[in-house]
């Protein structure tokens, strides 16, 4: 059975290639450094960020959080934003692991000022907790994307105040590409990064972390500590050697996908949509309809094997990504259009 999945591109399937190469990859015990693929997939990642390592981790919330785990100390706070995913979607690792205060900014973008760090930065004073960390994001969990003169003025004014700088940069090539920049310049503005082979660019598993040496090794020694150390991982790496070379460079079809899904909902009266929002490969919407069944109109998609996630706070989200073509969205749109003519 196919399905059409807009519910997030990490529904991505490995493509043919990736699992010819994961058949036939040379692999070893990666906790012994043995794993060949591995230890290239870690090369390449690190050379194409520039920066001097990379390591890999089973998922995004794992190398977000063992970043963090690595930068900090048990009662230092770090500055973000209260939507970013470390706050809003992984399980409030951050007070069971590493144990750190946050200071949350509060915004209608999403985004970190240059002034919310000074403001949120604390005085050495015994009463205060250590600022030690500042965790942006980019592209962003709302589909923007940070314009690359804010990171700089972050990281400019981190520095300043002596603190590190994590990126969870889990989709940083939709960022790139949106920014029309190589994703290293980004990546220039963090001492840490962590970004997503199993979501657009379709690997099965798989993120990986990038930073200098000495940081790299101390976040190993973390990844063993929380039972992360994997032996013949490079199954994995080979897919995410695809991941890199390739997917990422058809990330502007799935942006391109997104722009024409956006502009055409917002013919739709009853659609609101922002399409200057629309930066990557995700459409956020709402349906200007008082008490709209909003059940039904989830059903009615399913039942045409259209897959989307209920809607949160009113809002609907729809990801488009390489398992997804021009046909399925005119489908949808169709199905849509059937819809709101049903209930009109
Ligand atoms: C911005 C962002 N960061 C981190 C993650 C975590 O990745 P994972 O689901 O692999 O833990 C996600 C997942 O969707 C994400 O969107």
């Amino acid at each position: 059975m196919r399905y059409i999945d807009l519910r997030s591109d990490t529904v991505t399937k490995p493509t043919v290639k990736m699992r010819e190469a994961m058949f036939t990859a040379e692999v070893g015990d990666d906790v012994y450094h043995d794993d060949p693929t591995m230890i290239e997939l870690e090369k390449q990642a690190a050379k194409i960020l520039n920066k001097e390592a990379a390591l890999f981790v089973p998922s995004g919330t794992m190398g977000n959080q063992l970043c963090i785990m690595t930068h900090t100390k048990r009662g230092d706070e770090i500055i973000t934003n209260a939507n970013n995913h470390i706050i809003v979607h992984e399980a409030g690792a951050l007070a069971v692991l590493s144990q750190v205060n946050t200071y949350q900014i509060h915004n209608d973008t999403d985004m970190i000022y240059p002034q919310d760090i000074i403001d949120g930065f604390r005085a050495d004073d015994v009463h205060a907790p250590r600022t030690s960390l500042v965790c942006l994001e980019n592209a962003l969990s709302n589909g923007t994307v940070v314009p690359l003169d804010i990171m700089k003025a972050d990281y400019e004014v981190a520095k300043s105040l002596g603190l590190k700088v994590h990126l969870d940069g889990a989709r940083i090539f939709n960022a790139a590409v949106s920014l029309n920049i190589d994703p290293a310049k980004i990546a220039s503005y963090a001492d840490s990064v962590m970004f997503c082979i199993s979501k657009g660019l379709c690997a099965p598993v798989g993120s990986l972390i990038v930073g200098s040496h000495d940081f790299i090794k101390q976040a190993e020694r973390n990844r063993k500590l929380l039972g992360g150390g994997m032996r013949q991982v490079g199954f994995l790496a080979a897919s995410g050697l695809i991941a890199l070379n390739e997917m990422t460079k058809r990330l502007d079809d799935d942006h391109k996908l997104a722009k024409y899904l956006a502009s055409k909902l917002n013919e739709f009266e009853i659609i609101e949509l922002d399409e200057s929002k629309v930066q990557i490969n995700m459409v956020f919407f709402k349906i200007k309809i008082p008490d709209f069944d909003h059940q039904a109109f989830y059903d009615h998609l399913s039942l045409h094997n259209i897959k989307i996630n209920p809607q949160d706070h009113g809002q609907y989200r729809f990801v488009t990504h390489n398992d997804i073509n021009q046909d399925d969205v005119d489908k949808t749109l169709r199905l849509i259009k059937d819809y709101l003519v049903k209930i009109a």
